[in-house]
């Protein structure tokens, strides 16, 4: 279940490498994908194999884990933006086969509903990929959330927007809600990677190793998955 390799670069490496062999065993795979800082080298890496050729990803669909109410898909700090500027302009993917909870939704509930059933009618996620935050999130699934929550609104806690602030001009515009991807949705996927690098992650990856599965610490969640890879770089697994 934890994998620890040396570098970043490697884990960023390894992680492609487990999109591509999802993507080469079936070309229409249904990715769950995520946003933030640890991905980018993931993606760097995935766009730069899928661009030299190893295998078609035309007919992937993707979901993403969460996007911030209240930011338009334009706006610099979207999760909706992150995605075109780090994978989905770089590849070319037909938009309409790649999805985000809308931010701007009149109605969030419905639009929560109808992501988890839309995930669900394509037969389900068939790998997930999360990163982690400071707190123990996975998506936006803050302490406390209950693990039997699909898609929903959820407030940010004060430690995940001041982490998150590091993104934005001004951290008092970081918006104070979301929506996130249920943490029984990302249970339902067929294999999970998490991925954490860097010295930021050590205590909260320390913490997840000894952790019992607890509604207070969301990602060991994934403890009663059978197919999770926990990808470490030697600086988030130090103090394990
Ligand atoms: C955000 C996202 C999470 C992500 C986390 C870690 O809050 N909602 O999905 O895993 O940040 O981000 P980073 O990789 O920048 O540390």
């Amino acid at each position: 279940m934890y994998k620890i390799l040396d570098t970043e670069d490697e884990v960023s490496r390894y992680a492609a490498q487990r999109l591509l062999a999802t993507i080469a065993a079936r070309p229409e795979a249904v990715l769950g994908l995520a946003t933030g800082g640890t991905m980018e080298p993931v993606y760097a890496r995935l766009v730069g194999r899928l661009q030299g050729g190893a295998v078609d990803a035309s007919r992937l669909t993707t979901f993403n884990l969460d996007e911030y109410i209240g930011l338009a898909p334009t706006h610099p700090q979207s999760y909706r933006h992150y995605m075109e500027r780090h994978l989905f302009a770089r590849l070319g993917l037909p938009r309409e086969n790649v999805h985000l909870p809308d931010g701007l939704a009149e109605d969030s509930e419905a639009a929560c509903r109808a992501y988890s059933e839309a995930i669900r009618a394509l037969g389900g996620l068939d790998l997930q990929l999360l990163g982690i935050g400071s707190n123990g999130h996975i998506g936006f699934n803050e302490p406390h959330t209950r693990f039997s929550c699909r898609t929903h609104v959820t407030p940010l806690s004060a430690q995940t927007r001041r982490d998150n602030g590091r993104f934005f001009s001004d951290p008092g515009e970081v918006p104070t809600h979301a929506i996130t991807l249920g943490i029984r949705d990302i249970l339902e996927a067929r294999e999970i990677v998490l991925v954490a690098t860097g010295p930021s992650k050590a205590r909260i990856m320390a913490e997840l190793y000894h952790s019992p599965v607890d509604e207070a610490l969301p990602a060991s969640a994934l403890k009663q998955h059978p197919n999770v890879t926990i990808l470490l770089d030697r600086e988030a697994a130090a103090l394990i």
